[in-house]
């Protein structure tokens, strides 16, 4: 991956930019990074703070061999890659929090977009956003973000050569991704159910809808956040905010 990167200084969002030039149809692992984004969106259309050359903001366009359903996974698959590459450059062991969210200290550090083009029987191509917070200080964070958001940089205090760590990123997403492909998403649950940190934990699950409460049990092989409830009863959630209690 990211043998072919389009560098831009300032956009709106690397996120849409990467969608046109998957549907123009550009190789596999095509990187699209920007040093700003001016109007950087999270899940569910939240905003995104992407302060200038403090973080990395990039999308990833890959074509891997697998089904729509298997998609989604693709976001637990980045989280993994990522948490690696953490690990192999600074030496710090973050965390995974369900389904997107990588924490240091209880705090969030990256988080991951994951969009699909599909046809109803073939993934055409799937865009992986992660933007992640390296090297701001706690003042880089508009003051409601400062409570609940780090960086590599508050986190080790050092400076954090952001070029190591998209290349170390690159690496393991193209490694986990191939193991996906080739043997499905046994190998990567292991993996992922190592760093998660709601494994065992009482949790709140606010979905559009409803909310529930339970003991997080690990992820389903669909990559479901399983759901003990109060009354024994398991739930399978595919998409919910989660309060850790
Ligand atoms: C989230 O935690 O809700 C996901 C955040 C994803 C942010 C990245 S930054 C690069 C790409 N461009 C965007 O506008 N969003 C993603």
């Amino acid at each position: 991956y990211g043998r072919s990167v389009d560098y831009y200084e300032s956009v709106e969002s690397t996120q849409p930019i990467a969608h046109d030039a998957a549907q123009a149809g550009v190789p596999d692992g095509t990187l699209i990074v920007a040093e700003e984004q001016t109007a950087g969106r999270g899940r569910l259309y939240r905003p995104w703070s992407s302060t200038a050359r403090k973080g990395i903001w990039m999308s990833l366009v890959i074509r891997p061999t697998l089904t729509p359903q298997q998609a989604p996974q693709m976001t637990l698959v980045a989280a993994v890659a990522i948490v690696r590459a953490i690990e192999e450059v600074t030496g710090i062991e973050a965390t995974i929090k369900w389904p997107n969210d990588i924490l240091i200290n209880g705090k969030k550090m990256t988080g991951i977009l994951t969009e699909l083009q599909a046809d109803p029987d073939r993934v055409k191509a799937i865009i992986i956003g992660i933007g992640m917070n390296v090297n701001q200080e706690e003042d880089d964070f508009p003051d409601e973000l400062q409570s609940i958001a780090t960086s590599l940089k508050i986190a080790t205090g050092q400076h954090i050569d952001r070029a190591k760590l998209i290349t170390s990123i690159l690496g393991y997403l193209e490694q986990y991704t191939k193991m996906y492909e080739k043997h499905g998403f046994g190998p990567i649950k292991l993996l992922w159910e190592g760093y998660s940190n709601t494994a065992g934990k009482r949790i709140r699950a606010v979905m559009l809808n409803e909310t529930i409460e339970g003991t997080a049990l690990g992820i389903s092989d669909e990559g479901l956040l399983e759901l003990q409830l109060d009354d024994g009863s398991v739930r399978g959630i595919y998409s919910a905010d989660i309060q850790i209690q």
